[in-house]
């Protein structure tokens, strides 16, 4: 995606506008997937690195069933990994960005083609210790009922970690849907990390629940 006519933050700005449409959004990323890591490394990327920690804070490592989704090339993952968690899902839109967390290898089982609003059909409820979804939760990506998705994968007591960038948590109604999905005793909210770094075009808020 970038080359000398196109810069990183241009191929970064240029993800937000893919209007939540799943075909826009798998064609691009198809495309970006091999300058991807090293696009985001050039703008100082710090989502997958920070969501990695905030987790760890809170589950022990070892034999816990995670969740990555929309897991991109597998920064993420790399990153759970380094910390000592060893059993690692993945899945994501785009067949391209798949094919690169595989060649991590620190993956035990990854899915490509999967829209994030139809996961519920790919996973059974309620069977991850805990769900993380880094950099997905952004404008022209998903919406915040794909909060609601998520958690249906997590077991009861298990845990959810979500970004999401500052002006989609403006521009969206997700605090609603949190405050809704609270108040109905879905989940609880343990941690927000609110305006912390993400790249160098801005912040993110980070949140951690629990189901
Ligand atoms: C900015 S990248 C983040 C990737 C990775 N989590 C990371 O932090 O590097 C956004 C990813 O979300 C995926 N994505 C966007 N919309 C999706 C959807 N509806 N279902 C599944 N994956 C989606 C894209 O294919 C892309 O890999």
């Amino acid at each position: 995606m970038s080359d000398d006519k196109v810069s990183c933050n241009e191929a970064i700005d240029a993800a937000l506008h893919l209007d939540g449409d799943p075909e826009k959004v798998r064609a691009y990323y198809d495309e970006w997937a091999l300058n991807y890591d090293r696009d985001t490394d050039s703008v100082d990327y710090s989502g997958p690195a920070i969501s990695a920690r905030l987790l760890r804070e809170h589950l022990p490592a070892g034999e816990i069933r995670l969740l990555d989704a929309g897991c991109g090339t597998g920064l993420a993952g790399v990153e759970l990994q380094r910390l000592g968690y060893r059993r690692i899902d993945g899945f994501d839109l785009s067949d391209s960005m798949v094919e690169r967390a595989r060649s991590s290898g620190v993956y035990t089982e990854l899915k490509a083609g999967i829209d994030m609003m139809q996961a519920a059909r790919h996973y059974e409820s309620d069977c991850y210790d805990a769900v993380l979804s880094v950099g997905v939760f952004t404008l022209g990506h998903v919406p915040p009922e794909a909060l609601r998705v998520l958690l249906q994968l997590v077991r009861p007591g298990g845990l959810l970690l979500m970004s999401t960038r500052t002006h989609y948590y403006e521009q969206t109604g997700f605090q609603a849907l949190v405050d809704e999905l609270i108040a109905a005793q879905k989940m609880e909210l343990v941690k927000l990390v609110r305006d912390a770094p993400y790249n160098n075009d801005g912040d993110a808020h980070y949140w951690l629940f629990r189901k």
